[in-house]
């Protein structure tokens, strides 16, 4: 049997620790009694950016990042991609279960109901500027739904949680098509609720002065693959930002706010815009070996290359390739292609990318995938974003329901001065402030 004890020897003291390992993992608060007298704080661990901390513990997302692979609820996303709809995998996602019919059309229903945005929301949105940044309108639209929603708050009560979740996931893409029609200056298309959830956020990106409109099956099968390879990716930093922010206890519609905040930046979420502007800045594949050469020499980063835990093919980027074939059938094919496949070729060669394990990540092929279909680059991440609610909405969950858990407040080690007396203002020197000293 495993001996689940770690042996500490404090060379300080000379004394021994016996600290129980729980699924391979030290509890950091265990450290705290290794002390060099009775007056000492204790140790603590630093581990900034969570390289290699548990924050909690989690069953929702599995990912082998040695060995690609990635699971949500135990079932591999290469099965869900193929045998699922979106909406299915949210279930999954969220309950622990795929749903049977019954359930299921129930959840489509719930979930359907709740697609219309109060018309507030709408005049809020008209208030942005035309070109604005569509994830800056997405962030603050999330945000004010909670003044929309007060009861929200209450965020212990597993019903009311239940309707914010069916309210989120509903509404996310009818704010993603107004922030798209918004900055087109094209008017807003209401939901209809007789089409399935990709297709109706198709139909309110896109539909012009028909009747009804009608997706094209194969860009709308695209996209639902695409939303579920981005449902959920266990610890990154918004799902990370969402547990931080929901546990002081804030409302659903504010922590996805602040989820989708962490998303955008461009080493997270908003990678999918970069790497589009990346590939337009290189222009053509003879220009690709210059441009590797000039990231080798410590010029940027090769944008959709690289992941904290991916140390080996990102399975989503593999999926992402078969959409990207269904979707260039339909719409013909994007010529940046070229230049992505010449980019991770000549990458995936070099000593440089080999060594550090550096891979295409999801969002190497997304962007060209979402150009094809007619978007600018600045609406890629909320694309990422629609999805996403389902995974944020997971991890918020079952951090309010795990007994661990309490607010997210982080030690520090303390590097500034020792205590000092405030000196006059006329007997400061100025050389010395601004020196810092
Ligand atoms: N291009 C060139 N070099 C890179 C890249 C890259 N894309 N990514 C990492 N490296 C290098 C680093 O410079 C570092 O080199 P060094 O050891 O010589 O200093 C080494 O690889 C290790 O990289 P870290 O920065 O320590 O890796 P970390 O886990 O902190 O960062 C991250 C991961 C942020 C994804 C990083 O790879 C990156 O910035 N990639 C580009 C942005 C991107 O595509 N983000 C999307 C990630 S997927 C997602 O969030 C949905």
């Amino acid at each position: 049997m495993k001996n689940e004890l770690l042996g500490i020897l404090d060379k300080r003291t000379e004394a021994y620790y016996e600290i129980p390992l729980y699924k391979d993992a030290v509890r950091a608060m265990d450290l705290r009694q290794i002390k060099a007298g009775s007056a000492d704080f204790g140790v603590m661990s630093y581990d900034p950016a969570f390289l290699n901390t548990a924050s909690c513990q989690s069953a929702i997302t599995f990912i082998d990042g040695d060995n690609g692979i990635l699971r949500y609820r135990g079932y591999p996303i290469e099965q869900l991609a193929e045998k699922c709809n979106f909406l299915e995998v949210a279930y999954l996602i969220l309950f622990g279960e795929l749903p049977n019919q019954t359930e299921l059309n129930d959840w489509v229903a719930q979930i359907t109901h709740h697609t219309m945005i109060h018309e507030k929301t709408k005049k809020f949105l008209e208030g942005f500027s035309h070109d604005a940044h569509p994830m800056g309108m997405f962030i603050s639209t999330l945000a004010a739904l909670s003044t929309i929603y007060p009861e929200s708050r209450n965020v212990h009560d597993p019903e009311v949680r239940r309707l914010q979740m069916y309210r989120l996931i509903g509404k996310v893409p009818t704010i993603a098509a107004y922030t798209y029609r918004h900055s087109l200056g094209y008017p807003y298309v209401y939901p209809d609720n007789e089409l399935s959830y990709t297709e109706n956020f198709m139909n309110m990106l896109w539909r012009m002065v028909e009747p009804k409109y009608h997706a094209n099956a194969a860009l709308a099968r695209a996209l639902d693959v695409l939303f579920i390879l981005h449902a959920d990716h266990e610890q990154n930093c918004s799902a990370n930002v969402m547990r931080a922010v929901g546990s002081s206890q804030a409302d659903p519609f504010v922590c996805t706010a602040a989820a989708a905040a962490a998303l955008s930046g461009p080493l997270h979420g908003g990678a999918n815009e970069e790497v589009l502007k990346m590939l337009d800045e290189i222009g053509s594949k003879d220009r690709v070996p210059a441009y590797i050469e000039r990231i080798k020499a410590g010029h940027g980063k090769l944008m959709g290359f690289g992941h904290r835990i991916y140390k080996n093919y990102d399975p989503r980027a593999r999926i992402i390739k078969w959409a990207a074939d269904q979707v260039f059938e339909a719409t013909g094919r994007n010529p940046k292609l070229d230049i992505a496949l010449e980019l991770e070729r000549v990458a995936l060669e070099d000593e440089y990318f080999i060594k550090r394990k550096l891979y295409p990540n999801v969002d190497f092929y997304s962007g060209i995938i979402y150009q094809a279909m007619g978007f600018k680059p600045e609406m890629f991440t909320v694309l990422f974003a629609i999805p996403r609610i389902v995974g944020w909405l997971a991890q918020w969950q079952e951090m309010l329901d795990d007994p661990d858990q309490k607010i997210a407040r982080p030690r520090q080690i303390y590097t500034g001065h020792d205590v000092r007396e405030v000196v006059p203002i006329e007997k400061r020197d100025l050389s010395a402030a601004l020196s810092g000293v």
